[in-house]
């Protein structure tokens, strides 16, 4: 498996780009922040410190030879979108997900963000099938995922623990066009 990938072009001042070590202070920034752990999985933890971002960073949480990128404006990470592949007879497919600074959201960013990852990783990576998975109460995932051609395909009944609470959890799919 090759590990310079070459991110899809996005547009509109936006850009896909592999992280870096010195996007640590923007990285805590927008990820120190509860509303965007609030829809992601622990391994986003809230508070989210100097030292997970360093580990993130070094590639201790996850595996950065694989499709995982910052998401830029300007030039400045605002947020993440990564993808995790399945190996043995799983490997046709692979899940994805994403986070963006709370105060960039709403205006269309990770629309267009998964508009562009999405196709690519697929051809990318020979997937037959990409899914996301989604807490119960992210209706703006949601859309982000159906906007972009993903199907839901069924749900997780109580599948998350959650700041004390019991979740369950959306599966979308989008398949490869033949
Ligand atoms: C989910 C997230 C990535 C969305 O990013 P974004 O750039 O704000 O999304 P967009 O602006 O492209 O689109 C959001 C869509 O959700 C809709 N939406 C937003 N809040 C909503 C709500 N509470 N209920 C219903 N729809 C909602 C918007 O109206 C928009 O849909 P539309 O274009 O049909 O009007 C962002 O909120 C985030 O980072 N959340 C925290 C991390 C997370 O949940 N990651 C996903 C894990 S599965």
């Amino acid at each position: 498996m090759p590990e310079a990938w070459v991110p899809p072009d996005v547009g509109h001042g936006i850009a896909l780009r592999p992280w870096h070590s010195g996007d640590l202070d923007a990285l805590v920034a927008h990820a120190n922040d509860e509303q965007v752990s609030h829809g992601t999985s622990d391994r986003f933890p809230y508070p989210y410190t100097r030292e997970d971002g360093v580990a993130f960073l070094a590639g201790r949480v996850v595996d950065l030879s694989a499709p995982v990128f910052a998401i830029t404006l300007d030039e400045h990470a605002i947020g993440g979108i990564g993808v995790r592949t399945f190996a043995g007879e799983r490997r046709i497919g692979a899940e994805f997900g994403y986070w963006l600074g709370s105060r960039h959201w709403g205006r269309g960013i990770m629309t267009r963000v998964v508009a562009a990852f999405a196709p690519w990783v697929m051809d990318a990576l020979e997937l037959q099938r990409l899914q996301a998975t989604v807490l119960d109460f992210n209706h703006a995932s949601a859309r982000v995922l159906e906007k972009n051609g993903f199907s839901e395909e069924g749900v997780l009944r109580r599948a998350v623990h959650k700041r004390g609470s019991v979740h369950d959890l959306r599966m979308f799919a989008r398949l490869r066009v033949h």
